[in-house]
């Protein structure tokens, strides 16, 4: 069976986030040929384009996992009708580098009510030359739930949900491997 490697970033630097929470159940719930690891953003500085040659060893990091990645998830929180610092401070260090276009993503939502943030995100990774993979992406209603990892992959209807759309964007990956839009 085909083995796929993804990275996840979760825009919420909160201990008990709902998206940081739903991407650790993913990891859980992932058959073993889908590895998941969830990335950390909160080391990396405030962007600053003069700082774009310097060695950041959280930016070196990240851009070392994402360039072996198969794939991007992200699960992002709604702040003020719009994306987390925290997302778009890492998405910029990230504009200029190789590791980007044409990365698929798959998009979580733990807040159907927050669509500000979400199509905000879909510009900005379209205008980073990713490849938003629409029929993956994946809305549960999260916030105010209480649950934690271990009650996400409890919850039968979420815990499929997260599934369901995790087996779509692998899919999607081999498909668009087969047809040559990936290395
Ligand atoms: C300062 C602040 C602003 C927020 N603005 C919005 C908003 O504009 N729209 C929305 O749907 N939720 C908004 N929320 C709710 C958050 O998106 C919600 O608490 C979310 O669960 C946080 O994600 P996390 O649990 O992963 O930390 C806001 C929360 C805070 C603290």
């Amino acid at each position: 069976m085909e083995r796929f490697n993804l990275l996840a970033l979760s825009g919420s630097l909160r201990k008990s986030s709902y998206n940081t929470a739903a991407l650790k159940a993913l990891e859980l719930l992932a058959p073993s040929h889908i590895k998941i690891s969830v990335g950390d953003i909160a080391k990396l500085p405030l962007f600053n384009p003069d700082r774009e040659e310097e060695n950041i060893p959280a930016l070196g990091e990240l851009k070392l996992v994402l360039g072996e990645s198969d794939g991007l998830i992200i699960a992002s929180p709604e702040y003020a009708h719009g994306v987390s610092g925290p997302l778009k401070n890492a998405l910029d260090w990230l504009v200029s580098g190789a590791e980007f276009p044409v990365m698929p993503i798959m998009l979580i939502n733990t807040s159907p009510r927050a669509s500000h943030a979400q199509a905000s995100l879909r510009e900005i990774l379209t205008t980073m030359s990713a490849n938003v993979i629409h029929k993956a992406h994946v809305s549960i209603p999260l916030l105010s739930s209480e649950l934690d990892v271990e009650g996400i992959v409890a919850n039968t209807e979420i815990s499929a949900a997260l599934q369901n759309g995790l087996a779509v964007f692998c899919q999607e990956i081999k498909a668009l491997k087969s047809f040559g839009g990936l290395s």
